[in-house]
């Protein structure tokens, strides 16, 4: 079957002949590699997209499922080479080590301040509570954001 959708608002589309997880229909397919595949069961939060307004483990969404849907990556979040103010934050407190986590952190991070400009610290870490950083660099991703929120207040 073809699927057909809207990724990061542009159309997209591509056949999908066996049982494969949205993760690997964008990577393998499409060729939108920037979400990561770490667990591939749910855990780890580094393959985050937002699927009609939600976010998701696309290692968990069916490809077959999202016909129709919309979805952004974190492909879709800078605009014409411009940094979204959620990478900028991460950008200037140095929030990235080996940049694995940093798709899934961008993505979750994007959905919470796009529902509310100035979360609390308590807010921002039960956001970001499904990403997993392997290089345990949390102190300066919540930094990062409590930047962000402050400056917004
Ligand atoms: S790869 Fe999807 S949650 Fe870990
Ligand atoms: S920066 Fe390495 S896993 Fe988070």
């Amino acid at each position: 079957m073809i699927v057909s959708f809207s990724l990061n608002g542009s159309p997209a589309s591509g056949r999908v002949e066996r049982p494969i997880s949205l993760l690997d229909f964008l990577r393998d397919e499409l060729k939108a590699i920037g979400s990561k595949s770490a667990c591939d069961q749910g855990e780890c939060g580094s393959c985050s997209v937002i699927l009609d307004g939600v976010v998701v483990c696309s290692c968990l969404v069916m490809a077959a499922d999202v016909e129709g849907s919309t979805v952004t990556t974190v492909e879709g979040l800078e605009s014409e080479g411009t940094l979204s103010a959620v990478q900028q934050a991460m950008h200037e407190a140095g929030a990235v080590q080996c940049g694995f986590c940093t798709p899934g952190i961008v993505v979750a991070a994007t959905d919470l301040f796009s529902h509310n400009s100035s979360p609390t610290t308590r807010e921002i870490k039960e956001a970001l509570a499904g990403n997993i950083c392997r290089c345990t660099g949390y102190g300066a991703i919540i930094r990062a954001f409590e930047t962000l929120a402050g400056e917004s207040t």
